[in-house]
């Protein structure tokens, strides 16, 4: 089991150093990608302009813009809400930037009471994103959500 406060604790260490959201989401997408077991991609869409753009990953390269509403990157921004996919073929209209996914957590990223973005996790095992991990995930979102300094924050 992935020891989330570990990763949390982590996350917080290094954004004491630096808040701009370009550094520290392209650490929390390391520390998620080495951390968990058999991910394939891990990383954040950002909105802008009204469909999500492709932020900081780890993993292969991965389709740019989301329209929105579409894939479980939309339905979680559409839903507010996290979507856990344990077998993404069976998703209607799943974008497959990867075609060794099977499974995926998308977790929405709230910046002054609006969606900002989404993590997104994908893992080549099915079924491969428990209660556990959706909640752990979730209390990483809601620590980076605390940290980060978000581009619509920059010059407030
Ligand atoms: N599968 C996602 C698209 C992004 S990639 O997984 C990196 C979706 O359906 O929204």
């Amino acid at each position: 089991m992935t020891d989330y406060a570990l990763l949390i604790s982590q996350l917080e260490s290094l954004a004491s150093e630096e808040r701009d959201y370009i550094p520290v989401l392209s650490n929390a997408s390391a520390l998620l990608y080495w951390n968990l077991e058999d991910l394939n991609w891990a990383g954040f869409y950002l909105m802008d302009k009204g469909s999500l753009l492709l932020g900081p990953f780890q993993g292969k390269t991965a389709c740019i813009r989301i329209a929105p509403g579409k894939g479980v990157c939309g339905a979680a921004v559409a839903d507010d809400r996290t979507v856990v996919v344990k077998n993404v073929n069976e998703f209607p209209g799943h974008i497959a930037c990867d075609s060794a996914s099977n499974s995926e957590i998308v977790i929405p990223i709230h910046s002054k009471g609006r969606i900002i973005g989404v993590l997104d996790l994908d893992s080549t095992r099915p079924g491969r994103f428990s209660d556990e991990d959706r909640q752990g995930l979730e209390e990483f979102v809601k620590a980076l959500e605390r940290v980060t300094i978000f581009r619509d924050e920059k010059n407030d």
